[in-house]
């Protein structure tokens, strides 16, 4: 039992599975019974419990004096974690034990949209219980949890098939049912697949053996519960533990504080910092109870190095024999949990352990069918898609495929602009090209270039409306710049849909990738000394901050092109609100598609109230105050 001492507060964990202890998932809906089966669980072993936790008093000084403690010490524990994480998810984990097993079950909200819940409750768990409704069989909540199950890597499902009272204890009822379910599940990689017919309301075959079902020999629930054999290979993966914290106990020593995702570390043992490649010797390792020589899987260390080596919070220590993967384009499965779909190209902030950074998904290869499994051809991701997708970061992350190892192969992608989780991923494979395209060194760089041509290079992003002015402004700006000697460009989201953007049309996801190839293209241009000059609508302020992200800090100046829409309208240069309000024009911003207001624009520019030339003069006098104009 004491290794219930390891929770770690700072990543939610909870130990990792011990002959005593079990930690299992239930999926499923309310209306399928899942927590009546959970409640009347707790409440028939209470008394054993109780009984339980009097001889364990002794052996646990930390566990307090009673099971509620425990059990809202792991409650909290896990909420607090998930908080520090950006993790909104409402996973409560629940205690109990019989005289043969603890359990931990996380305990997470079944409605659909709740998929999230249960991605994030199984990624530290091993063993599933899928609760159905006997009466309404099987259905594609269950078919997706289970899909979802055998991608975070659990193999033991128990298909808890509920209320078979109301059924009359058919026995053909709950056959037809397990039929139909093995034939579905046939291709899921599942270890065990043990169904038991019960009924959580009255308690049929939960923890006593249910006269209403002679037909049945199987174990209860809760005999395979406390008996299924669950082996945790976490100690035997190689050592990774990814930096929480660098401590400095003294001047001159740094510790790296973290928790042991899997396998040992022992001192004098050669660990590698995986992204830069640099190997050291550990000198020392700090245990929560002070120094220890060895520590494993579930432990919190502080980890010292015989060498003083660049290492940083989020970076990712392992065996320098069995290194992790470092690459920054991977193959990975996607679990997407947000209303707002995945848009290709658009950048998310990702997690993966311990790092930060920004990542973009550069395809969907395909998304699952969770009726049938069949792969379907998908431009995005909606609320509950599983697909599969390549992804390229902005920086090279450390991982292990997730097959190799569950704790070092997942990530989560956050929505830059609300901080909520969108998506949660199991990383395949590096991308090949990843690992084999290098960076080439060029003769002259962009400083040279730019001294030659008397500037210092920048974009200006002028976004707005259809009609309001972008381009017309920008064309004075440029005439002016030209007219004093300086050197430009201009991409105007016109004339890149006839050449390099010719395939894209007006979807979110088509509009994304024009605004990811604009931004790109401008950056080889502010490269090449260029003070370049877009033109775009760019609706989205996720695809605004990603092309800010490209340049330095100094290179980008958003400037907001402020026109009413009524006004627009009116000016309609183009004819095309005519046609977007007639309907023979869909998805045109502003009618039938959404423009996302600049929240804090370098520049605004009111063309209500000045000529564009005036405007123009604004921009320039903005450029020559920041010292782009030399
Ligand atoms: S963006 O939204 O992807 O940034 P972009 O600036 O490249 O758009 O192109 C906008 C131009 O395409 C508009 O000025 C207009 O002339 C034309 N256009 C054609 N259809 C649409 C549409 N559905 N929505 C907006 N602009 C459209």
């Amino acid at each position: 039992m004491e290794m219930l001492d390891r929770r770690d507060a700072s990543t939610g964990d909870i130990p990792v599975a011990s002959k005593d202890l079990l930690r299992f998932l239930t999926c499923g809906s309310v209306d399928d019974g899942k927590s009546t089966l959970i409640g009347r669980l707790l409440y028939d072993t209470k008394l054993i419990l109780e009984d339980h936790m009097a001889t364990l008093e002794s052996d646990s000084r930390k566990f307090g004096t009673t099971g509620d403690e425990v059990d809202l010490a792991l409650l909290l524990d896990g909420l607090e974690a998930e908080r520090e994480q950006g993790i909104t998810i409402d996973v409560a984990y629940r205690f109990f034990a019989t005289g043969r097993r603890s359990f931990i079950v996380a305990d997470t909200p079944g409605h659909e949209q709740y998929t999230r819940n249960m991605a994030t409750g199984a990624s530290n768990t091993e063993f599933a219980v899928l609760v159905l409704d006997a009466r309404a069989g099987l259905r594609t909540q269950t078919q997706r949890h289970s899909i979802i199950c055998s991608l975070l890597g659990i193999c033991h499902i128990v298909l808890a098939v509920n209320k078979m009272d109301l059924v009359g204890h058919d026995k053909e009822v709950f056959d037809r049912i397990v039929r139909d379910y093995v034939a579905f599940a046939d291709s899921l990689p599942f270890t065990s697949v043990v169904p038991v017919p019960i009924s959580a309301r009255f308690g049929d075959n939960v923890t006593s053996r249910s006269p209403n079902t002679p037909w049945y020999d199987g174990p209860t629930l809760l005999e395979h519960l406390e008996t299924v054999d669950i082996e945790s290979h976490v100690m035997a993966k190689p050592f990774r533990l990814a930096v929480q914290r660098v401590n400095r106990p003294s001047a001159d020593c740094r510790g790296f504080a973290g928790r042991i995702a899997s396998g040992r570390v022992h001192t004098g043992d050669q660990i590698v910092v995986a992204r830069g490649g640099t190997v050291s010797t550990v000198s020392r390792i700090m245990g929560v109870d002070g120094d220890v020589e060895e520590a494993g899987a579930g432990d919190i260390v502080t980890v010292e190095l015989a060498e003083n080596i660049d290492v940083a919070r989020g970076d990712l220590l392992g065996d320098p024999r069995e290194r992790p993967v470092v690459a920054d384009q991977f193959a990975a499965h996607i679990i997407w949990m947000a209303e707002e779909p995945l848009l290709p190209g658009r950048s998310y902030l990702m997690r993966v352990g311990t790092a930060w950074t920004l990542a973009s998904v550069s395809a969907i290869k395909h998304k699952i069918d969770v009726a049938d499994m069949t792969h379907l051809a998908a431009p995005t991701l909606s609320l509950n898609d599983i697909g599969v997708c390549n992804l390229s970061t902005s920086v090279p992350v450390a991982f292990d495929p997730y097959e190799e190892n569950r704790e070092t192969g997942c990530f989560i992608l956050v929505d830059r602009e609300t901080d909520h989780t969108v998506g949660a991923g199991m990383i395949s494979f590096a991308l090949r090209r990843a690992t084999n395209i290098h960076h080439e060194p060029l003769a002259a760089d962009k400083s040279l270039r730019a001294h030659m041509k008397h500037q210092n290079p920048c974009i200006l992003w002028f976004t707005g409306l259809s009609g309001s002015g972008k381009s017309t402004i920008a064309r004075a700006l440029e005439d002016r710049l030209t007219g004093a000697g300086y050197h430009t460009y201009m991409l105007d989201g016109d004339n890149l849909r006839h050449g390099i953007n010719r395939d894209l049309g007006f979807t979110d996801a088509d509009r994304v990738e024009n605004i990811r190839r604009a931004g790109e293209v401008a950056k080889l241009f502010v490269d090449s000394g260029l003070i370049v000059l877009c033109a775009l609508i760019s609706p989205f302020r996720a695809g605004r901050h990603m092309v800010r992200d490209l340049v330095e800090d100094d290179e980008f100046f958003e400037v907001f092109v402020e026109t009413p829409l009524e006004e627009c309208m009116r000016r309609d240069p183009k004819g095309l609100y005519l046609k977007a309000k007639s309907g023979a024009l869909k998805n045109f911003t502003g009618v039938d598609s959404p423009y996302e207001v600049p929240e804090h624009p370098d520049l605004t520019l009111h063309t209500l109230e000045a000529s564009p030339e005036a405007l123009a003069e604004i921009v320039l006098r903005r450029l020559r105050d920041t010292g782009h104009l030399l």
